[in-house]
């Protein structure tokens, strides 16, 4: 068998299913922005994978409906409406989870984006797009956090925090992308720090850096024939992601997979870091 910590307990190691460390039986899993791109697939996945899952969004119907698809699947869920770059409203979040399950064991932070939006030159970037950026992509995976991971303490069982960056969080961009690439480069930051922290109490923390995926929010861009060509040529593996390239990583990081790895950022970038 495999214990809490990922380790193998049988006494004989070809009776172990492998595949067991990646499941979530039992154990509660957080995923803000439930109702984007990346987190409704993680939503799905993880209830397929045995999890409870916290479907967290901004709009109540459309995280209510996604909580559904996944109890009429078979799963469990529960849809939780907030506004995660204010502290009640996250604290609220986890509080509705302990109500509901008793435990968490896994946050999975992906609000953020809106780098498009917010474009200005380096030498006038004005305060108020910056703080506006800085709570969308860093407040907001920051609050949350700190509510799940003190009833992560309270519980004693350790716990997995993984936050959403961008490969932007490493990579310069020519064209007016300060605030998001400051605060994307700030979760990094962060990530080791939390990872540091809460060590002690068996609680990792890692983040998946993404260039592009294809979700509602980049479809705009990708939408540019030329703009996706030029993409597709300059990533190794000639493609953009899909959400289900999100799945893997995520799995990994956020299950006894990944009992031994903390305060790492993977990119999943089709190679376009390996080649810079
Ligand atoms: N897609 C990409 O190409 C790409 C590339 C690199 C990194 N990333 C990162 O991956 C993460 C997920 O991206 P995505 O494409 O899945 O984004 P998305 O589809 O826009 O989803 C973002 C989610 O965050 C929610 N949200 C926004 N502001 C919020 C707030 N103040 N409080 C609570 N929820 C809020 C949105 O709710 P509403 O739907 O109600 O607005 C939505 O559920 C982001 O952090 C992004 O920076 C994405």
């Amino acid at each position: 068998m495999i214990d809490e910590a990922g380790r193998n307990r049988s006494a004989n190691p070809v009776d172990v299913d492998e595949l067991q460390r990646f499941r979530l039986d039992e154990r509660v899993a957080i995923v803000t922005g439930g109702t984007g791109g990346i987190g409704t697939r993680l939503c799905q996945a993880f209830a397929r994978v045995g999890a409870r899952v916290i479907v967290h969004g901004r709009d109540e119907a459309r995280a209510t409906a996604l909580a559904q698809e996944l109890r009429d699947a078979g799963g469990q869920a529960l849809a939780s409406v907030a506004d995660l770059t204010q502290r009640a409203d996250a604290d609220r979040m986890v509080a509705e989870a302990m109500a509901a399950y008793g435990r968490v064991d896994v946050i999975v932070n992906t609000v953020g984006g809106g780098a498009g939006t917010a474009l200005h030159a380096a030498e006038s970037y004005p305060e108020s797009e910056w703080d506006r950026m800085f709570d969308l992509n860093l407040r907001s995976a920051l609050l949350p956090t700190q509510a799940a991971v003190r009833a992560m303490i309270a519980g004693g069982r350790g716990g997995r925090v993984l936050h959403y960056s961008s490969v932007r969080g490493q990579l310069g961009i020519d064209n007016g992308f300060s605030a998001y690439v400051a605060a994307k480069g700030a979760l990094d930051a962060l990530t080791r720090q939390q990872a540091t922290e809460w060590a002690k109490h068996q609680i990792t923390v890692n983040t998946v850096s993404p260039t592009f995926v294809a979700t509602p929010q980049s479809a705009g861009l990708l939408a540019d024939r030329e703009f996706r060509a030029g993409l597709e040529r300059r990533i190794p593996l000639h493609r953009i992601a899909e959400t289900d390239d999100v799945v893997g990583a995520s799995l990994l990081l956020c299950t006894d997979a990944s009992s031994f790895i903390t305060g790492q950022i993977l990119t999943l970038d089709g190679g376009l870091t390996a080649c810079q």
